[in-house]
């Protein structure tokens, strides 16, 4: 199966939006239709930190990776947070999510930044896909809801 990974376009939200309920369902997660709005507007805007990527097989998305590109106190270089992922069900497990990360590595190298990082749950399968990239930490996550 070709892949190609390019910039998210306004275009796309017939297609982006049903894998992005399939995401938060995955997660168990309601958003209020004002989020979900939100995000998709930050996604396209390029003055925002946040930018998503997506995977595109024969003319049709099949993925989406979302990301925030932040300072950090280590670099002067921006560092990228993955922060969603998502590939189709009905074509995993042929390479698209290793290839959404493949192209922000690529992107990464070319424009600079010093990481890119995500956080997954420790027993999530796609653990799987993930050891290929490197090790996971042992750093662990205190996160307060305020
Ligand atoms: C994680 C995810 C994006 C991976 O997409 P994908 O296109 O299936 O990934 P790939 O085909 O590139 O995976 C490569 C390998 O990892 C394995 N793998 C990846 N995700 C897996 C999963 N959820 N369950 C089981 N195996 C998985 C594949 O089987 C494959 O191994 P193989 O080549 O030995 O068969 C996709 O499974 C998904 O959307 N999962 C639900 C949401 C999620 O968990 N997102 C990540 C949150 S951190």
């Amino acid at each position: 199966m070709a892949v190609t990974v390019r910039a998210l376009r306004e275009d796309d939200y017939a297609q982006w939006r049903p894998l992005w309920d399939g995401y938060t369902r995955f997660y168990d997660c309601v958003l209020d239709e004002s989020v979900t709005a939100a995000t998709w507007e930050r996604a396209l805007n390029p003055d925002s930190a946040m930018f998503c990527r997506v995977a595109e097989s024969e003319g049709r998305v099949i993925g989406f990776a979302l990301c925030i590109l932040h300072d950090g106190t280590w670099s002067t270089a921006p560092i990228c947070y993955l922060e969603d992922l998502f590939v189709d069900e009905n074509v995993r497990g042929a390479g698209t999510g290793q290839a959404l990360i493949a192209a922000l590595m690529e992107e990464g190298k070319r424009e600079g930044w010093s990481k890119l990082y995500w956080v997954t749950r420790e027993n999530n399968p796609a653990r799987k896909l993930y050891d290929r990239f490197g090790e996971a930490d042992d750093y662990v996550r205190y996160r307060i809801s305020l």
